[in-house]
Order: structure tokens, then C-alpha cells, then sequence
């Protein structure tokens, strides 16, 4: 059995110590007091907190490019970070700046959706973006702040192993995978991120979506072609 958040701060509540296995070890130990049988759970290699909270300290620090100047704060990811499934979107916009989050706004909500569809709750995937700082008037993020951004993300993808990247638009796909193929060539084909070596399938992003609803129907052929990819890699 493998747990999520959700679930473990469930069995938290029911008060079941829960003992989480230190990184890089998969086995987690549910005892119930009263139950002299311990109840053992695998549980999907765990991100070492120490290191994934000095990597938050450093994105919110960060000043290697002029983005800092005009953010509110950075939007560092949000989710379950053992998650499988990792979505990379392209950066925040100005709700994202202010709260602090990724995909709050509407092309948010219609995530959310689009996660429905195929069976995952946010709460259960990763979700993160290009850039983790807001570029002004939601211009496309520029060569130079990408590669500023790029480690930081590098490191969220090693620490969280996911099985399998979805990315949402063409910047998004473009950037990660550092190929410019147009985004209608990139559907429907299994592209690798390197390191860790991870399935990426692109999609388009939920505000052109939002724009476009007539390609709605294409965003969910690629959803079900993502999720036989992510079954085939269990
Ligand atoms: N669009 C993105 O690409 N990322 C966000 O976080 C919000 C909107």
C-alpha cells in the first residue's frame, strides 16, 4: 500500500504513528498502540524535507535575474512531492504572484479539471512551472531567465522522481525538453526528460484552452495517451 498526504495525515488523526522512512528508503511503519501487530506500508521514496525546505529558501532568495524585482514573491510548486505525477506549466501570472501558487487562477481551475478527468486530485501530483518568478504582463519567459530558473526545477524533478512529466503548453514543453518543435508536433509523442530519465507528453496549456475550447477534445486524447504511458512505466 503507498499513502498520500491526504492519507497520512489521516492516519495521523486516527492516531497511528506514522514513521516515515529517511529518503531514499520505501518502507513506512503504521502502529496503532492498542495493535500489537505493526501495520507496514511501503511508501514511495520521500523527498528529505531538510533539503527540499533549503531549496524553497533559496528560490525565494534568489536575485539571478531581473524578475525578482517586480515579483511579490516567488511561487516555488505546490503538491504532494513522493507525487508520480509531475505537471510543468510555464510561469505565474498575477494571481499566482500574489498568492504565492501555481495555477490558482482560472486557466487553474481548468487544471484542476483536466487532472479530474484522468483520475488525479492536485493535491496528489506535483505541479510547478518554468519560471518560479512572474514576468511582467505575462510576456513569454526570455532565454536568459530560463536558464537562470532551470536548476531549481532540475533539482524539484530529481528530488521528486516522478514516473512520468506532463507539460503544459509550448514553452513549457519547449524549455524543458530544449527542442523547438511547434506544440502540434510535439502531441501525442513520448519525449524523455534526462535526468532522471522520466516519460514527458505535452498538452496544451489551460488559458489557450480556455481561448481555444474547440481543442479541448485534442487536450483530452492527450491526457488519456499521457496516462497509457504513465500504466506502461508502473
Ligand atoms: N500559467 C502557468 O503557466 N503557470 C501558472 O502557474 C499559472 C498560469
Amino acid at each position: 500500500m503507498t499513502l498520500n498526504t491526504a492519507q497520512r495525515r489521516y492516519l495521523e488523526a486516527m492516531g497511528i504513528d506514522v514513521f516515515i522512512a529517511r529518503y531514499g528508503e520505501s518502507r513506512v511503519l503504521a502502529v496503532k498502540p492498542e495493535n500489537p501487530v505493526p501495520v507496514v506500508i511501503t511508501y514511495p521514496p520521500a523527498v528529505d524535507p531538510a533539503e527540499w525546505e533549503t531549496l524553497r529558501g533559496e528560490v525565494a532568495a534568489c536575485k539571478r535575474c531581473a524578475l525578482h524585482k517586480g515579483r511579490t514573491q516567488t511561487v516555488f510548486g505546490v503538491g504532494d512531492t513522493a507525487a508520480k505525477w509531475l505537471i510543468i506549466g510555464e510561469a505565474p501570472g498575477a494571481e499566482e504572484d500574489r498568492q504565492g501558487e501555481p495555477f490558482v487562477g482560472r486557466a487553474g481551475r481548468l487544471l484542476n479539471s483536466m487532472l479530474q478527468a484522468i483520475g488525479l486530485r492536485r493535491d496528489e501530483v506535483y505541479i510547478a512551472n518554468i519560471l518560479k518568478c512572474r514576468p511582467p504582463d505575462n510576456r513569454d519567459p526570455r532565454p536568459e531567465e530560463v536558464a537562470c530558473c532551470e536548476p531549481y526545477l532540475r533539482r524539484q524533478i530529481r528530488m521528486i522522481n516522478p514516473k512520468i512529466i506532463l507539460a503544459l503548453g509550448r514553452v513549457a514543453a519547449q524549455n524543458l525538453l530544449k527542442i523547438d518543435t511547434p506544440i502540434g508536433k510535439m502531441r501525442g509523442r513520448r519525449y524523455e526528460y534526462p535526468d532522471p530519465r522520466v516519460p514527458v507528453i505535452v498538452t496544451y496549456h489551460p488559458a489557450y484552452l480556455l481561448r481555444s475550447p474547440k481543442e479541448k477534445r485534442k487536450s483530452w486524447q492527450d491526457l488519456q495517451f499521457a496516462l497509457r504511458v504513465y500504466r506502461e512505466s508502473e
